[in-house]
């Protein structure tokens, strides 16, 4: 955190947050998000030319929008259409679609259904989840609650779906599709290195991002899941990489290992096409 500013360190942060605001690839982001790093760049670079160069090369890292994204208002428009229709193969289509549009989502797709069926296996059905920097993945709903009639009830109550992201359009397109299928819009617009999310869960989803967390930010991972108020966690991996298909299984199994040195949480692996996963206990809920 920056200590004192005088009025031209903040005209020189709000510049360069406005400037990134407004730009197409950027301007998507968390203001809070732009202000922040704003704020470590004005502490390096006297221009805001530079400052704002840094800026961006830091959010081409964070939100790395080469992962892709739906068009979000036409998706939107049309989950509305077909939610109006009953059509319920069309919204099976359109969730499948908006999934496919981001890569992260779109490498599991393959292996969606079982992947969650495996992982509620160890942890019991939940009935409040967090997803955290959810990218697209809530899309998923249909394939972590396939039960059929009313399937968001869990143990008689309603599920709750905190999801978490700094990609406006993102968490707003997350909201209408909750509230079509009939549940609360739990969906925000959070940095979630700067404040770590406080919801109490069953379970907290930490998916394919704490690699590029840790890059990032640093050690704010340990801290991260410490701080996290659920029972089961639930960190994955890609298992091979994007980039020349090498095999990271063992490299990601030790840093796993490592980030949670010492806590005593036990620890369920399970491995899937392209993704590993570790099914973390950490204690009960109220704990
Ligand atoms: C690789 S994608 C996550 C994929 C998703 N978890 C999945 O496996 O389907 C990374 C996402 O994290 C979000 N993100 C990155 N840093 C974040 C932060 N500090 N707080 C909240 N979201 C963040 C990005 O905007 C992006 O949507």
């Amino acid at each position: 955190m920056m200590g004192r500013m005088d009025k031209k360190d903040e005209a020189f942060i709000t510049a360069v947050t406005e400037a990134i605001k407004q730009s197409r690839k950027y301007g998507d982001t968390s203001e809070a998000t732009i202000r922040q790093l704003a704020e470590e760049a004005a502490r390096q670079h006297k221009k805001p030319k530079a400052a704002i160069k840094a800026v961006r090369a830091r959010l081409h890292s964070i939100m790395a929008p080469y992962l892709g994204d739906p068009d979000y208002d036409a998706m939107a428009q049309q989950l509305s259409e077909a939610f109006a229709a009953h059509d319920e193969a069309r919204i099976t289509q359109l969730c499948l679609q908006s999934l496919d549009a981001h890569l992260s989502t779109r490498e599991r797709l393959p292996i969606m259904a079982d992947f969650y069926r495996q992982i509620f296996a160890v942890t019991g059905q939940p009935q409040a989840v967090l997803d955290i920097a959810c990218a697209l993945n809530p899309l998923a709903l249909r394939w972590m609650f396939p039960e059929a009639g009313d399937r968001y009830l869990v143990n008689g109550e309603r599920l709750k779906f905190y999801a978490y992201d700094i990609h406006e359009p993102r968490i707003n397109f997350i909201n209408h599709y909750f509230q079509l299928e009939g549940l609360e819009p739990l969906a925000r617009v959070q940095d979630v290195a700067m404040h770590f999310p406080q919801e109490q869960a069953d379970v907290a989803l930490f998916l394919k991002e704490m690699p590029r967390f840790t890059r990032n930010y640093g050690d704010l991972g340990r801290p991260l899941l410490q701080a996290l108020n659920v029972r089961w966690l639930v960190i994955s991996y890609p298992s091979i990489s994007t980039h020349g298909g090498r095999n990271l299984t063992s490299r990601y199994r030790d840093f796993m290992h490592q980030l949670i040195n010492g806590f005593n949480w036990p620890i369920t692996e399970l491995l899937f096409e392209g993704e590993l996963v570790f099914v973390i206990e950490k204690g009960h809920r109220d704990q």
